[in-house]
């Protein structure tokens, strides 16, 4: 059965349906769906403060996607969470079964969680067991109940979808990379950048070694132009699109370097982490994501500094589609701003 993978950013509500056949490097994967809404700012990173606005936003903007872009009543949802309402970590524990996994995590995880635990949902994936050691490594994830609880609620208010899994932003884009380059053992840079986020995962030999989440991203610049220039909000983001021309582009650029500077810094702190569990760690590959790699010359920007091949990850470009119903050109152009909601799409339509 196929899923609506719902990807519900601080920015935009993206959402993508898939037909899929086959598995692995045989799969074909044929487009049947796709919508995306802009949602108010600054409401969607209120959760914990502000759960109901949140909540009835994120309703909103659902039902409005499902409803415009023919999604289809009834469908089921598969989700994705990310920011302050949830943690990801790596932890090394004694070797488990994966059935196993989530009663053994729940005594490991206390001590890696700030919230109380019976507030959590804790999940786990493991990642790699050393027979030497007995240990192995686990992807820790904890997701805090009243968020989960209230994307369920966002969920049964549209009367037309229902909860199928929650995921992680990060991971679904990690699961949309792995679908597309299966039993690839690369050593990729996956970032993710958003509105509010930035997404590092940094891959070795294939598998996520370390993902580093962090509160910097496209809307950092929209707010330092609305400043800059004394506009509004709405004047800020289009200068930032180019949509709206001005007397001193160089300060537009220099407000853009900075936040770049602030994310390449970001990349550099991730991989000074892993060299310091692997020395001799190179990345073979960076893939840039989210609405924030539309900026033209970002990827190029990121390869010079990382001195590393640097594309942008365009799911679509491996997707059948009847370009009679989807625009090729729209398509290629909003591609990886749906790289969460390709993974999610994806990874349910496996799991149901
Ligand atoms: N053509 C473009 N050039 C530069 N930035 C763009 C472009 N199109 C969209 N953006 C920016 O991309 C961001 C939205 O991207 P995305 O939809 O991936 O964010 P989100 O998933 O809603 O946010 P987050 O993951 O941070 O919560 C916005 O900051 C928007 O201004
Ligand atoms: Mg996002």
């Amino acid at each position: 059965m196929s899923v609506i993978g719902f990807d519900i950013g601080t920015f935009a509500a993206k959402a993508l349906l898939l037909n899929l056949k086959g598995k692995g490097r045989s799969a074909t994967v044929t487009l049947a769906g796709l919508g995306i809404a802009q949602l108010p700012v600054g409401v969607m990173n209120q959760w914990e403060e502000q759960p109901v606005p949140a909540r009835n936003a994120m309703a909103a903007a659902m039902k409005a996607v499902a409803k415009s872009s023919k999604l289809g009543a009834g469908k089921f949802a598969a989700l994705s969470m990310s920011g302050d309402t949830m943690i990801i970590k790596k932890i090394t524990m004694p070797v488990t079964s994966q059935k196993e996994l989530r009663a053994s995590l729940a005594l490991e995880a206390e001590q890696y969680i700030p919230y109380p635990i019976n507030e959590v949902i804790i999940d786990g994936h493991i990642l790699g067991t050393d027979d030497q050691t007995g240990q192995m490594s686990v992807l820790l994830v904890a997701a805090r109940k009243d968020v989960v609880y209230g994307y369920i609620q966002a969920l049964a208010f549209t009367k037309m979808l229902k909860p199928a899994v929650i995921d992680v932003d990060a991971l679904a884009f990690f699961n949309a990379y792995d679908f597309l380059n299966p039993d690839s053992r690369e050593n990729v840079i996956l970032l993710d950048i958003g509105a509010n986020l930035l997404h590092i995962t940094i891959l070795y030999e294939g598998v996520p070694h370390t993902i580093k989440e962090e509160s910097i991203g496209g809307q950092r610049i929209t707010d330092d132009l609305e400043e800059a220039f004394g506009v509004s909000p709405e004047e800020a983001e289009a200068i930032k699109l180019g949509a709206l021309p001005v007397s001193n582009p160089y300060e537009v650029a220099e407000v853009v370097d900075r936040v770049v500077s602030n994310w390449e810094a970001a990349i550099d702190r991730a991989l000074e982490g892993v060299r310091a569990e692997i020395p001799e760690y190179t990345p073979s590959r960076i893939l840039v994501a989210g609405g924030s790699a539309l900026f033209k010359g970002l990827a190029e920007e990121i390869g010079r500094r990382f001195q590393v091949s640097t594309e942008i990850f365009n799911p679509f470009a491996h997707v059948k589609f009847n370009p009679k119903k989807f625009d090729p050109a729209y398509l290629n152009y909003i591609g990886p701003q749906m790289a969460v909601s390709f993974g999610l799409a994806i990874r349910k339509v496996e799991t149901l």
